[in-house]
């Protein structure tokens, strides 16, 4: 899809449809859709007098033929209460605008950038959504005839002297959106086309084309490095794992900034192994290399955006399946770390795979962990599928993270790391055992069993197993694949204070703290 700018006079812009937000307000238009409105002799008005045009969020009402207008279609998208409107519901709008008019055969649409938020950051936020709504899962469906694309997206609405902005604002759009939808494919890839073999090949091609250092360790590499808790979860496969390493280096390094190490959990299909999970939903389990794809997706961007430090991905890539070499409950492996792990149940593989991982990123020499995974059905019952949850070990970076999330519009919530936690962890028979054995606070414990590999190293985890798949669609979002985390990530390592030391010390934990929106 081309994005391109117009700074032309909105009625004189030739196209399929032209879209301008509608805030929700009984008996007021903006100052653009009042002149659309006294052009085409009172029909906005008109139409919010009878209760059509209401203004509610991602309400829609399209209208034909609107006299004044070249264009041929004028779609007016409910914006919500004017308090509440920001970049997240301005990056949904267009989104949902564009999914609208792209199910009606819609092919070139304008969005008018709303008045009352920065130029630059609207048409960022704008390209996002139209890119993100544009997605669509149909790599397999073979008969593409019927399937409708919108060819061009004109951010419109700015003036002749805003055009470098408002186009390097676009530029960052394009980069963040598409490095999300890469996330999203590698995603939404099913278990037989996506091995981790396969995985680790698209990771090498990603890097190659977009100038990142690539390095992929293989079984005998990975055994050689003594990484037996990542090996004893991918034993139980024919296919055998892959260790993916990236690396960004920048032009210009800062004089002091941590070297970020981002962790990701690449389980391309999880059964369970031996503990083997129930047949209902287990096709799902495909999305368990999500945390994986996120870092991938984020060294694409970070890549092209240039952050004046180092930044690592790593995505430990097995299959956890059974059979004859699979591991068995109660076998004891011992980690890179050196740390002595009694597995009790094979279905919790992930935090092996990043046990090793995390040793291994700190080895590297990160000074800051970051990871994202799949990891819990149990922040599902604490967070359902709106919040990924956030667990950090330093409260400055739980902060920036925080932040950084609410910007991006992706929902999180932090969740508590009391001590207390890390004693359900131990074994009796080794130096922690993989699940804690008890009914609740199974992501918590996951998270402390995480936390004993990242060590004294500032650590924040991302339990997205909650929200990297989205069942139904939404308005604003194809079903399948969300690509959470990606944004955040983004927006945290681009805005990254430097000349700063790494976060240290371990905080106060428990204090629950997280974005409202
Ligand atoms: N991949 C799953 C977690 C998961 C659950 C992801 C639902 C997406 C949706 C993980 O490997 C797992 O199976 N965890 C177990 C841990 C348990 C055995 C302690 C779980 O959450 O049930
Ligand atoms: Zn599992
Ligand atoms: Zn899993």
């Amino acid at each position: 899809m081309d994005i391109t700018l117009f700074a032309g006079s909105i009625e004189t812009w030739k196209g399929d449809a032209l879209v301008a937000c509608i805030p929700e307000s009984k008996d007021q238009l903006p100052p653009l859709l009042q002149q659309i409105d006294s052009l085409s002799g009172g029909r906005l008005r008109n139409l919010q007098q009878a209760g059509e045009l209401t203004g509610q969020s991602l309400d829609m009402v399209l209208l034909h033929h609107v006299p004044g207008l070249v264009a041929n279609r004028l779609l007016l998208v409910g914006a919500g209460k004017p308090e509440k409107f920001g970049l997240p519901e301005l990056r949904k709008v267009a989104a949902a605008a564009l999914r609208h008019l792209k199910s009606k055969g819609v092919r070139t649409i304008a969005f008018l950038l709303p008045p009352d938020i920065p130029i630059a950051d609207a048409a960022q936020a704008v390209t996002e959504g139209a890119l993100l709504g544009d997605y669509e899962a149909d790599k397999y469906k073979t008969d593409k005839n019927d399937q409708k694309k919108v060819a061009a997206f004109t951010v419109a609405g700015l003036d002749g002297d805003q055009q470098a902005e408002v186009e390097a604002a676009v530029g960052r759009g394009r980069v963040i959106a598409e490095a999300q939808n890469f996330t999203r494919d590698l995603v939404n890839e099913p278990s037989n086309a996506l091995t981790p073999r396969i995985l680790a090949q698209r990771a090498l091609e990603m890097a190659q084309q977009f100038g990142l250092e690539a390095e992929i360790l293989d079984e005998k590499r990975i055994a050689e490095l003594g990484m037996g808790a990542f090996l004893a979860v991918a034993r139980g496969s024919d296919e055998p794992p892959r260790f993916i390493i990236l690396r960004y280096s920048p032009r210009e390094p800062a004089a002091s900034a941590p070297v970020f190490g981002l962790v990701g959990k690449g389980i391309t299909f999880d059964s369970g192994g031996i503990s083997i999970k129930p047949a209902e939903g287990m096709e799902k389990m495909k999305y368990d290399m999500a945390g994986g794809a996120t870092m991938l997706g984020v060294m694409r961007a970070i890549t092209q955006l240039n952050p004046p430090f180092r930044v690592m991905a790593f995505v430990p890539a097995a299959e956890n399946l059974m059979s004859g070499r699979a591991q068995k409950p109660g076998d004891i492996q011992t980690s890179l770390s050196g740390k002595t792990i009694e597995v009790l149940n094979t279905d919790a593989e992930g935090r092996l795979v990043l046990a090793d991982a995390l040793t291994y990123a700190k080895r590297l020499g990160c000074t800051c962990l970051i990871d994202a995974a799949t990891l819990t059905g149990a922040i599902v019952v604490a967070l359902g599928n709106l919040n990924a949850g956030i667990f950090a070990s330093d409260a400055v970076l739980l902060e920036r993270f925080l932040a950084s999330a609410q910007a991006a519009g992706e929902k999180m919530w932090s969740m508590p790391l009391d001590e207390e936690y890390a004693e359900l962890m131990k074994s009796h028979i080794a130096d922690l055992k993989n699940i804690s054995g008890q009914r609740g606070g199974g992501a918590i414990t996951a998270a402390m069993f995480l936390k004993a590999f990242a060590e004294e190293t500032p650590w924040l985890h991302l339990d997205i197993a909650g929200t990297a798949w989205l069942d139904d669609p939404k308005p604003w979002s194809a079903r399948g694949a969300s690509g959470i985390g990606v944004r955040t990530l983004i927006h945290f390592l681009t805005h990254y204070p430097v000349g700063q030391a790494p976060p240290d010390g371990p905080t106060p934990a428990s204090v629950p703290r997280g974005v409202k929106s």
